[in-house]
């Protein structure tokens, strides 16, 4: 069985970040984020291939991951000459498929027991399954209502506030026969959310729902994105380093070099390579990436800093993301909510 993730959309509202590393390989603490989907699917010994459906700086992730032999899977990508959509993207990427297959929107973080999933889809003789979990305010998704019995009865992109009659949305995860792609035209730019879907419900085919309650992130916003690591921090998604359970969650590097007089409150994540002097301050749910230095007297806080960033002296970084090869001069305050793309320079007593 093959599983085909859908990771060719150009991570706008991650915008800067995304503007030299595409969202699905964006770090989580130290892992670009694909590992993590990886991870999953390589749990369902069933799969034996990840189809990666690119468009959008392909080659930086295929260098990545290569054949896959390093993350223990076997990878093949399949780059659209111009972005198709999400239907299109899988007609494109799957055309020679014959068998059910696993679809993942390339953003979503879940712990789902995804062999119930192809197990339910089996035992119901579905032509598609799709995953949902309930979230609060459903206006950022694909609604989704169903019958007593499972049935998807409607599907609904992005609904207004008034079109709103569930918490269950689309969480991003099918399970598709292959021979329901042929509406699927070819070439052009097609969504599997707002015509595939309708589509399945129009022609009454058994279009049926796994609902999952458990843990589902979608990381395409910079405050999801923090999130999930907050949630790593505070363990509600077990993942490596915090997966031990580690006093206060805290985990500083062997490698890294905290200096005596220097203050660290957990939970926090500091890497390989990093320094924090003297009188410098790391506050809980930040992220110090590798390689950077927070120098005397500057505060870090619920942030995150991607590698190679330098924050100077007495500068007071809150509840911000840095890309990499940020330097922050002395005295600047920012965030909450500033988003800094790579190579960012902030002149000193900046205020943002
Ligand atoms: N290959 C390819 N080509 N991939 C694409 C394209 C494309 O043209 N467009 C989008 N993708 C990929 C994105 O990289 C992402 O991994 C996934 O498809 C979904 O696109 P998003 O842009 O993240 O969609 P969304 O988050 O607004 O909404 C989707 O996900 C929600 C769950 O997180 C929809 O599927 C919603 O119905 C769903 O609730
Ligand atoms: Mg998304």
């Amino acid at each position: 069985m093959k599983a085909l993730l859908l990771a060719g959309g150009k991570g706008t509202r991650l915008r800067p970040l995304t503007i030299h590393t595409p969202k699905p390989i964006v770090p989580i603490f130290n892992r670009p984020f694909l590992h993590y989907q990886i991870d999953l699917l390589r749990q369902v010994p069933e799969i034996d291939e990840v189809i990666l459906s690119l468009n959008y700086q392909p080659r930086r992730i295929e260098e990545m991951f290569g054949d896959g032999s390093e993350v223990g899977i076997k990878i093949r990508y399949v780059v659209e000459p111009a972005p198709l959509g999400t239907a299109g993207a899988i007609k494109y990427a799957g055309d020679d498929l014959r068998e059910s297959v696993v679809v993942f929107n390339g953003d979503v973080l879940t712990e789902i027991n995804l062999a119930e999933v192809i197990a339910l889809h089996r035992s119901r003789k579905a032509r598609a399954t799709i995953v949902l979990t309930p979230v609060d305010n459903p206006t950022a998704y694909g609604l989704v209502d169903t019958d007593a019995e499972g049935n998807i009865q409607r599907f609904l992109e992005k609904p207004n506030a008034d079109e709103i009659t569930t918490n269950n949305i689309n969480a991003g995860i099918y399970i598709l026969e292959p021979d329901t792609f042929d509406r699927i035209p070819s070439n052009v730019s097609w969504s599997i959310e707002r015509s595939y879907f309708p589509s399945l419900i129009e022609r009454q085919e058994t279009f049926v729902a796994y609902v999952y309650g458990g843990y589902w992130i979608d990381i395409g916003t910079p405050a999801k994105y923090s999130q999930v690591h907050r949630d790593i921090m505070d363990g509600r998604y077990a993942a490596e380093p915090f997966r031990s359970g580690a006093a206060a969650h805290t985990w500083i590097s062997p490698d890294a070099k905290i200096e005596d007089g220097a203050t660290i409150e957990g939970p926090c994540f500091v890497d390989e390579g990093a320094l924090v002097k003297a009188g410098a301050t790391v506050g809980p749910y930040s992220v110090i990436g590798r390689q950077t230095q927070v120098e005397e007297g500057a505060v870090v806080t619920g942030a995150i800093v991607w590698p190679n960033c330098r924050i100077s002296r007495d500068a007071t970084v809150r509840e911000a993301i840095l890309g990499r090869q940020c330097h922050i001069g002395r005295n600047v305050t920012i965030g909450p909510g500033a988003v800094l793309g790579d190579k960012t320079t902030l002149t000193d007593f900046t205020r943002a």
